[in-house]
């Protein structure tokens, strides 16, 4: 039973890797020339015509026919994959329409999420910080359930009356998939008390799920080859003393021992989500098909999840054998037409037409950010020793309109890639739209293996093991939770 007398502390106690003690950005690779620098300097003007010529409405990353076909990852994984981008990083400082930052401002920028997978998404500053969070009448327990406008939903996450999500990100309400998702770990946590206090079912979750990021998600999404290169490397060196460890390659601890956010993962490798989204997904057996904006429910972002369109999982996830389930859009350079036109609660009321593009604000974002060029990062990651196999320019190109689109910019995206833009190229050429390429992969296992080797996770307590009765299946996956929660 929960012990009432024991405090309830909600923050991960390794230095460094509590959300008490957030760090900045930074860069993975300090030394290398920006994009722009790269093609001898390029004006913001000429940035905007290029984040506009491939990632504005219209621009060839924009999937307006809906061509782009499924990879094999269960559409589940794209919305678990957001939530993870909102338990680690979040920039509200940097200017999308600014000129490109010096590293020693980009070090200065704060990551408002600690860097660390230890779901402050969930808990915030934890019981005493963050009260409206917690169910004050079952100490350690997390809310759930709303009432907005007299209309109530117990399958929902917390709000306050005007229908706001009382939650420890606000992103985990900018659409409905992710709201649900927000409120399964919620329940998981709250399952997980029964029996155990608030630090125990805290860390219990956070063990679970920082296993389910290394050995499902990012199994699902990597370049094969790069995962089993660097899964070994992060189980031994999580073993290891900070000064003998030999893995990851890049320092991206500062002499606080606070994990910093780099650039190249926040502004590109990690926003590969984006071309996994759909513009519709099936909801539950009523509602097959929904858009992820969808106007028809008012579901722009932001507001109460309808009781008729709580989301049943088994349609995203294969919870259950031979129940068919959605899978993710392939990986490749298109985003869903709802990305290239993201509604008012999501972009604001007078957003331009550009900046309603996701694909136009990461690229834009990326020259405000100075990031390298994807040729580049290619050859700084194989110079550290992983097996990178880069693309080349024909292979770039190799879009239909790409002759028409590219005319007349200052600088050749085939030549000199901006790197969101070859992460997502390398994986439709390379993953064949199934999973990234090396270089985001490699990208991906640096940050995820700093923050596993270095913060108080999973890898650290041998004597951990993820509950045989979550993972009822074997290996532990995200469909665990769901049956494990709705059991
Ligand atoms: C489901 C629909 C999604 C929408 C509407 C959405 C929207 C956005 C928006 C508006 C931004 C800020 C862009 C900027 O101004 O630079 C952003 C940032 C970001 N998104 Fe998404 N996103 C979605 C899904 C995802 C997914 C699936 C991932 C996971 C891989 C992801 C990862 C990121 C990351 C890493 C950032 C940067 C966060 C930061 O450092 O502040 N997003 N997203």
């Amino acid at each position: 039973m929960t012990n009432k007398h024991k405090p309830m502390h909600g923050t991960a106690k390794a230095a460094g890797c509590s959300h008490a003690r957030l760090g900045n950005f930074c860069k993975l690779f300090p030394d290398l020339p920006s994009w722009a620098d790269d093609c001898g300097g390029v004006s913001q003007c000429d940035a905007e015509a290029m984040a506009a010529a491939l990632g504005g409405p219209g621009g060839l990353m924009h999937d307006a026919g809906n061509s782009s076909g499924d990879s094999g990852i269960p559409a589940g994984y794209t919305f678990f994959s957001q939530f993870v981008d909102h338990d680690i990083t979040l920039d509200t400082t940097s200017n999308l329409h600014g000129a490109p930052q010096t590293n020693s401002a980009i070090n200065e920028l704060p990551n408002l999420r600690s860097a660390s997978l230890d779901l402050d998404c969930i808990y915030g500053l934890g019981p005493e910080a963050m009260p409206f969070m917690y169910d004050q009448t079952q100490p350690g327990r997390m809310l759930t359930g709303s009432e907005v406008d007299g209309i109530a939903n117990p399958l929902d996450v917390p709000r306050n009356e005007e229908g706001r999500a009382l939650i420890g990100d606000p992103r985990n309400d900018e659409n409905i998939f992710v709201s649900q998702l927000q409120l399964l770990f919620l329940r998981f946590h709250n399952k997980r008390m029964i029996g155990a206090n608030f630090e125990e079912a805290q860390l219990d979750c956070r063990f679970h799920y920082q296993h389910i990021v290394l050995y499902d998600l990012l199994k699902r999404v990597c370049d094969p080859d790069i995962y089993d290169f660097a899964v070994p490397k992060i189980e031994f060196n999580a073993g290891q003393e900070a000064e003998d460890r030999d893995y990851p390659f890049c320092n991206i601890v500062d002499h606080c021992h606070r994990i910093c956010m780099p650039v190249e993962f926040s502004v590109a490798a990690y926003r590969f989500g984006h071309t996994m989204v759909r513009s519709a997904y099936p909801a539950n057996e009523e509602y097959p098909v929904i858009e992820l904006f969808d106007e028809r429910f008012g579901t722009l972002g932001f507001g109460q999840v309808p009781p008729e369109l709580t989301i049943d999982w088994r349609y995203l996830l294969e919870v259950e054998r031979c129940h068919p389930y959605a899978k993710s859009k392939a990986l490749d350079h298109l985003l869903a037409d709802e990305l290239i036109r993201m509604p008012d609660p999501v972009v604001g009321r007078n957003a331009p037409a550009n900046d309603r593009s996701l694909a136009f604000r990461n690229l834009l974002r990326g020259y405000a950010l100075a990031l390298p060029s994807g040729q580049a990062v290619a050859q700084a990651l194989q110079a550290k020793g992983y097996p990178i196999t880069a693309i080349s320019s024909d292979q770039i190109r190799d879009i239909p309109g790409w002759d028409c689109a590219t005319e007349g910019l200052s600088c050749d995206p085939a030549v000199h890639t901006p790197l969101f833009f070859y992460l997502m190229r390398e994986a439709a050429v390379l993953g064949e739209g199934n999973h990234l390429g090396p270089v985001a992969s490699a990208i991906l296992m640096e940050v995820f293996g700093t923050m596993l080797v270095n913060c108080d996770t999973f890898l650290k307590d041998s004597h951990w093991a993820p509950d045989p009765c979550v993972a009822k299946w074997g290996g532990l996956t995200l469909a665990d939770i769901v049956r494990y929660v709705d059991a």
